[in-house]
């Protein structure tokens, strides 16, 4: 499989660091994470750390997984800046038993990771890996900006707006899929640079999560539309998923 992060993992940042996350998503973890009783977490798509870090601040234990080298060569270096010591693991969260030996209360594959990959197959053999790490009961936690609603607006997004820096976003819909061309471009006296990373979602609805969380032995689904947990809607602009293993 190709990382297509390799050499994008060197400018991700740019979204911002990972210092500052969402406080309404670091809210809804603290609220699902209490009623749930989680205290060990594993992110297997944990990119650049953001969420390993805010992970960390909420006092739990945790690890986190990535496909690609130069993600996680990225969130070694903004955790050690940040003295944060977490295990992490280079992995194709498809095969988590591979290098990951440990059961976890909750497992996470937040901000369209799991979309990645394209086939039901492929889907499905990730899901069960990702349960097959979750202790009895544990629960399995998935986010993405892709929903009914964002599949309706225009294709081209400025997502980044900085003097220096602007990010990009074309989109073409398809209907299984959503191809996503991220346009850097900076602009700066030091840097006059653009660079085009190509990423394919397979788009996946919350019937999608439904069938294949179910096929993969996972029970209480509930999809949310925002995290206040209200539930999720046509006009919704997330897509967050919470499953428990059957
Ligand atoms: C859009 S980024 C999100 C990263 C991080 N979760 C965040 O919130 O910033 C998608 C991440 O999924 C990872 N990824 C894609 N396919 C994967 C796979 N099969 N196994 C593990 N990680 C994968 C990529 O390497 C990348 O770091």
């Amino acid at each position: 499989m190709k990382d297509l992060y390799e050499k994008f993992a060197y400018d991700y940042d740019e979204f911002g660091a990972i210092e500052e996350y969402l406080g309404d998503e670091k809210t809804f973890f603290e609220v699902l994470f209490k009623e749930q009783k989680v205290t060990s977490v594993l992110d297997c798509a944990c990119g650049t750390g953001q969420h390993l870090f805010m992970f960390s601040q909420m006092g739990l234990e945790v690890q986190g997984s990535d496909y690609s080298k130069s993600m996680l060569d990225i969130a070694s270096k903004n955790l050690t800046k940040n003295s944060i010591d977490i295990p992490l693991f280079q992995c194709d969260f498809r095969y988590l038993e591979q290098k990951i030996n440990d059961k976890f209360d909750a497992i996470v594959c937040l901000s369209t990771s799991l979309p990645h990959l394209h086939t039901d197959k492929d889907l499905v053999t990730a899901l069960v890996s990702m349960r097959n790490r979750l202790k009895p009961n544990g629960i399995l936690v998935i986010t993405q900006g892709t929903t009914d609603y964002t599949l309706t607006l225009p294709s081209i997004e400025v997502v980044v707006n900085q003097k220096d820096f602007s990010r990009v976003f074309v989109k073409e819909y398809g209907d299984e899929f959503l191809d996503i061309h991220v346009l850097d471009l900076f602009h700066s006296e030091n840097r006059m640079e653009s660079n085009q990373y190509d990423i394919q979602y397979r788009i996946l609805l919350q019937e999608d999560y439904r069938r294949l969380l179910t096929e993969a032995g996972f029970k209480d689904i509930k999809i949310y539309g925002d995290y206040d947990m209200n539930e999720y809607h046509k006009k919704s602009w997330r897509l967050i998923v919470v499953a428990q293993v059957s």
